[in-house]
């Protein structure tokens, strides 16, 4: 390319800008067509490293000035037909952004997570169970003998899984056949915590689902006693509602330990002081788990001789602590997902 033929070019493309203002005054498509990367100035203007530097600086100075000529027009007419879509100099920069739909996690997951955390600290580890469990496993091993009362304490669905040859299959009604489970697989000694779903033919109200969350924890060695489950509970218990919360043991039963308790916590809202208190009813206490020795036919039953090993095991449901946790007062919110509901409560 000599220099006229540069410079021929140089008033096809100042024509064509020319039609293109009066034509379509898109001013995207002119700054793109013409000063954009590909633009057919910036093209043409990067072949004067051709030229020789006399005539660089006579054929850049013609480039440059319909340059100008192309910016002032963009400039001065900025505002004028929506102004720019994508090189608007028109930015405001003191504008609030735009609010994101950040996700989070579920209260029962943030309840869950604090108390796995908790536990962990005390040196437990995490075991998960199936869903979908033996009779056995649930019921049998755990020292409820077939058509024995107790279990009706536990509404049961009862299901069956085709291939198998043993027939007597159900929904976990809690999450303590992990005990069983983990007892069977691992050696003592053994902290462990189960958390999951489990399932009971209840009808839905504001304190009952058929589906809920429970964690389970259990302790096997030599010399397990009552105290160290008392301690290991109050730890976890001041771990996640503060110092102030206070432990109260009373007598309870469940077929798979002995002594059995109830265990129940000082009332995290009040303290016991408000006679009229929503949450504990003026009781002053609330009643938060299930716990106990392991019973020595459970330990016989995972093989374990109860004259050398002993263990204490605990059950908790966790809809109950993140309710507590957040001041929510109808379990179903839990599981409706309403997002206004749950965007209140991160
Ligand atoms: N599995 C019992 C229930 O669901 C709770 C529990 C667990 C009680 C461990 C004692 C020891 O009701």
């Amino acid at each position: 390319m000599n220099v006229s033929e540069w410079l021929e070019e140089l008033s096809k493309i100042e024509e064509r800008f020319v039609s293109a203002v009066k034509e379509n005054p898109d001013f995207d498509n002119i700054f793109e067509s013409f000063l954009g990367k590909k633009g057919e100035l910036t093209l043409l203007l990067r072949k004067l490293g051709e030229f020789s530097p006399d005539d660089k600086k006579l054929l850049g100075r013609k480039g440059n000035e319909l340059k100008e000529k192309i910016v002032k027009f963009l400039e001065e007419n900025k505002n004028k037909f929506g102004g720019f879509k994508k090189y608007s100099f028109d930015i405001d920069v003191t504008l609030p952004p735009k609010k994101l739909n950040l996700s989070c996690a579920h209260p029962l997951t943030v309840t869950l997570n604090r108390i796995i955390e908790s536990f962990e600290k005390l040196g437990f580890s995490v075991e998960w169970g199936p869903l979908v469990e033996k009779d056995y496993y649930n019921f049998e091993a755990l020292n409820f003998p077939p058509d024995h009362p107790a279990r009706d304490m536990q509404d049961t669905f009862y299901t069956e899984l085709k291939d198998e040859k043993d027939k007597n299959y159900l929904l976990r009604t809690h999450t303590s056949p992990v005990q069983i489970r983990s007892m069977l697989k691992y050696k003592p000694p053994m902290r462990i915590i189960s958390p999951g779903k489990v399932f009971r033919s209840e009808a839905v109200d504001a304190t009952h689902s058929f589906v809920f969350n429970q964690i389970e924890g259990f302790y096997v060695d030599k010399n397990v006693s009552m105290s160290d489950l008392k301690w290991t509970l109050e730890s976890f218990i001041k771990d996640l509602f503060g110092q102030k919360a206070d432990l109260k043991f009373s007598p309870s039963y469940f077929p798979f330990v002995e002594p059995g308790a109830q265990v129940e916590v000082s009332c995290v809202f009040c303290g016991g002081k408000d006679q009229n208190c929503r949450v504990c009813k003026g009781r002053g206490w609330l009643e938060m788990l299930g716990a106990g020795m392991i019973h020595p036919k459970v330990l016989e039953n995972c093989g374990y001789d109860p004259n050398v090993f002993s263990g204490f095991a605990f059950g908790a449901g966790i809809e109950r602590f993140t309710m507590l946790l957040f001041g929510i007062d109808d379990l179903r919110v839990l599981y409706e997902n309403d997002l206004r509901i749950l965007r209140q409560i991160y």
